[in-house]
């Protein structure tokens, strides 16, 4: 960890695609402990911005620095073994499996890795056990854990991979609209997830939104994109009344009742 408390920092980061700047001069920095936003309008290079971030993508031009270590040409699985755990926008689940056959993939996987040489079988798979059931208990699915995945409400389904993204140990979780699509009761357990992410598992968060109210109501820190620029970045108070941002959204009434 850098010394200044600072989990994850971006500067400069452009992404080129044919001739469009998906993301152009792009810097953020996410500290340790905080809960990040990341908002901006359809197509402003949020998700392109993550991926470069999480070695999903390699931008042109700009530096990724995670723990301290310079990882901008690292591969993704390699960043994920340093702590970095993501979710994606378009979810990346087994819809016929069940919920703890989902969970347990990623953690036997990672396992696999971690007790490689070290532990005996019996001990290996008394700890994947565990670790599932921790997991499964985090997210409220243990009554549905034998049930395929595709049977199961949005929002769980959602949850779910919440935890998929916590079988690998993280420090920092990316969350990439972890609540597109969801009812407003679905939404708040969504809601007091990703707190408990921070409040009960002490974990660092950035995550994508576009319902105002959530992330007004989770983040400590908003990063705002528009067009692949950085437009604005600050406090809930200090982006609800910003200017450009207001603009930036004007005719998608997601600024007016803030
Ligand atoms: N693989 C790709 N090839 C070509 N263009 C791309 C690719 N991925 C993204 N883009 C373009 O880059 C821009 C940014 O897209 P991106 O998906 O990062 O936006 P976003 O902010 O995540 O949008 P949304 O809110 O709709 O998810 C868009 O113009 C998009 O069409
Ligand atoms: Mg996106």
């Amino acid at each position: 960890m850098a010394s200044d408390g600072v989990l994850l920092e971006a500067t400069g980061i452009t992404k080129v695609f044919g001739g469009v700047r998906a993301v152009d001069d792009v810097s953020l920095q996410v500290r340790e402990g905080t809960i990040h936003a990341l908002i901006g309008p359809n197509g402003a290079g949020k998700t392109t911005f993550f991926n470069a971030i999480s070695g999903f993508a390699f931008p042109e031009r700009g530096r990724v620095t995670f723990r301290g270590t310079d990882v901008t040409r690292l591969v993704n699985w390699r960043r994920i073994a340093m702590g970095m755990g993501r979710t994606f926008q378009t979810p990346s689940i087994f819809p016929e499996l069940s919920v703890d056959a989902n969970i347990r993939l990623g953690v036997s996987a990672h396992a696999k890795q971690a007790f490689r040489l070290r532990a005996p079988r019996g001990e290996a798979k008394a700890a994947v056990d565990g670790r599932v059931d921790e997991l499964l208990g985090f997210v409220n699915l243990i009554a549905q854990r034998d049930r395929p995945l595709a049977e199961l409400a949005h929002g769980s389904q959602r949850l779910c991979e919440i935890a998929m993204s916590l079988s690998t140990d993280p420090v920092l979780v990316l969350l990439d609209e972890p609540m597109a699509g969801l009812a407003e009761a679905e939404t708040d357990r969504i809601i007091g997830v990703i707190r408990d992410l921070r409040v009960r598992l002490g974990l660092t968060v950035l995550f994508v939104e576009h319902n105002m109210r959530v992330v007004l109501s989770l983040a400590d820190r908003i990063t705002v994109l528009d067009r692949g620029k950085l437009l604005a970045e600050g406090t809930p108070a200090e982006i609800a009344a910003n200017e450009a941002v207001r603009s930036a959204y004007l005719g998608e009434g997601v600024l007016d009742h803030v």
